[in-house]
């Protein structure tokens, strides 16, 4: 069996909870398709060049403990916005997509263009105001220091950039179901997702 759970949104709205919660209450794989930008704009920030970091990615660069930062987020940003880094990206997430038992991949484009034939599509948001501040008590208690504004500023340049480039920008698919996760917590936002995938799972309505 194959299906697939195509997860989107902007910055910090929840997509990597939500997505790794629902993958283990289904019993499917999960990839976090940042990670993939994340570990190319690490290896620029260490001189190398995009295209080349993309074409030739390692599964160790995919487990470096550094990838969850600012810095690093903002250079998967720019990287993300390189039409030949998206290109070399495409085969192992659509394999990754239908691999056998189900899949959930999150991230920006998997609804648009990774997986349109998605059985199942979501697209997560909720303001930056608290897609801020949850990114801001998540990066603290890591024992990052920063301060609210500079997660808010970080959070609002990513998100502009993500949607205007030119090259698979964020936005919803147009058979997305749009969860605003503003006023849930982490689970009613999960059941909201889980209800949802419910509802085209094979054998039901
Ligand atoms: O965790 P957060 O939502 O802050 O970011 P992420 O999902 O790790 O993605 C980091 C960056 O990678 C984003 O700002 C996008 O520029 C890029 N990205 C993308 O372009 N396409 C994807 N499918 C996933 C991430």
């Amino acid at each position: 069996m194959t299906f697939t759970v195509a997860i989107d949104g902007p910055a910090a709205a929840g997509k990597g909870t939500i997505s790794k919660a629902v993958a283990a209450h289904f019993g499917f794989a999960h990839l976090d398709t940042g990670l993939l930008y994340r570990a190319v704009g690490r290896r620029t920030l260490d001189g190398e060049a995009a295209e080349v970091a993309a074409r030739t990615l390692r599964p160790e660069d995919l487990e470096r403990d550094d990838l969850r930062t600012a810095e690093v987020a903002q250079a998967a940003s720019k990287v993300a916005a390189i039409p030949e880094v998206r290109a070399a990206l495409v085969d192992f997430q659509r394999a990754f997509a239908r691999r056998a038992g189900g899949a959930v991949l999150d991230g920006r484009d998997i609804g648009t263009v990774i997986c349109p034939e998605a059985e199942v599509k979501l697209f997560v948001t909720a303001s930056a105001e608290v897609r801020a501040e949850r990114r801001y008590l998540e990066l603290t208690a890591k024992g990052h220091v920063t301060t609210l504004d500079a997660v808010l500023a970080d959070v609002r340049e990513r998100d502009a950039r993500d949607a205007d480039r030119a090259t698979a920008p964020m936005k919803p698919a147009e058979d997305a179901v749009l969860l605003d996760t503003s006023a849930m917590d982490i689970p009613a936002a999960l059941a909201a997702a889980i209800a949802q995938i419910e509802r085209k799972r094979p054998g039901r309505g």
